[in-house]
């Protein structure tokens, strides 16, 4: 379970370009539960996710991961239990080295043996048999750089890096905006069935309408630091993509209504 109390973040503060970016987020998340976040640009998304990978620390506010107070863990040491998988397909995974090289390191046995050793040939069978999995043909290319590969046959095997060892939380940020619909409908297939098949929690952003109302079994949408909708259960399993735009406008309505109001505060003082 992922707990989060009273995170309040804020950027350059006391600075002409202070960003109120995350305000007092209370969010609980079951284990095995998968959320959709949704939400406009700049509206807290991915501070929402680097705040739970440490990548930075909160001004207040608290986060425990599997019963355990992560608040103050730097980020590396939150990455052995955090699995994440970023937009740009660059990202997540070493591209000088090998397909089996990168997969020896997420599998950890580069790091205790050695690269040249975790490439035995037991551990190039497991690899080829995960790759096989994939259908992408790719456990004939084990000895391909990873730079070779096209940008969703390298998130496909970012995401296998991802979860290889046990995941406690497994976070998505916009994994598929750069692909072209039929890879990202099949990064989105391969996410469903390594998220139901290792039961992992997980935090997917993303801006496609269609995955925030067919993935996942909870949908959050966030507005200026804040999360706005906290939809589960039957409300979200019955949720169109239409249901969705009428409570991006709706949120939009009141903004401009603010807006205006304090365009109108500020006539009648000066
Ligand atoms: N490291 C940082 N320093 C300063 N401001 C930041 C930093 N990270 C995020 N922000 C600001 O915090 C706000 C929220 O940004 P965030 O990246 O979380 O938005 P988002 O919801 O992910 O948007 P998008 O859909 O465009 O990815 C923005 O105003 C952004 O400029
Ligand atoms: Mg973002």
């Amino acid at each position: 379970m992922l707990q989060i109390q009273k995170f309040d973040k804020t950027f350059n503060r006391d600075t002409m370009n202070s960003v109120h970016a995350l305000n007092q987020v209370d969010l609980t998340i079951e284990a095995s539960s998968f959320v959709v976040v949704v939400g406009t640009n700049g509206s807290g998304k991915s501070t929402l996710l680097n705040a739970i990978a440490g990548t930075f620390l909160p001004d207040t506010g608290s986060i425990e991961l599997a019963n355990t107070n992560i608040t103050r863990w730097p980020e590396h040491r939150r990455a052995r239990f955090i699995g994440r998988v970023f937009q740009d397909p660059f990202k997540g995974t070493a591209p000088g080295m090998t397909i089996a090289e990168n997969l020896a390191l997420a599998s950890g046995r580069g790091r205790r043996r050695g690269l040249k050793q975790a490439l035995n040939r037991s551990a190039l069978g497991v690899f080829k048999g995960r790759l096989a999995s994939l259908n992408m043909g790719l456990e004939d290319r084990l000895n391909n750089p990873i730079g070779s590969l096209s940008g969703g046959q390298r998130q496909a095997i970012t995401l296998l890096m991802a979860t290889w060892l046990k995941t406690d939380l497994l976070l998505l940020d916009e994994h598929t905006a750069a692909l072209d619909p039929r890879a990202a409908d099949q990064i989105i297939r391969l996410t469903t069935d390594i998220v139901s098949q290792k039961k992992l929690t997980t935090m997917m952003v993303t801006h496609s309408m269609n995955q925030a109302v067919s993935q996942g079994d909870r949908l959050i949408m966030m507005h200026k630091g804040e999360i706005m909708h906290d939809l589960s259960g039957a409300e979200k399993s019955r949720l169109r993509p239409d249901d969705l735009l009428t409570r991006f406008d709706e949120i939009r309505r009141s903004e401009q209504l603010d807006s205006s109001a304090a365009q109108l505060l500020e006539a009648n003082y000066v």
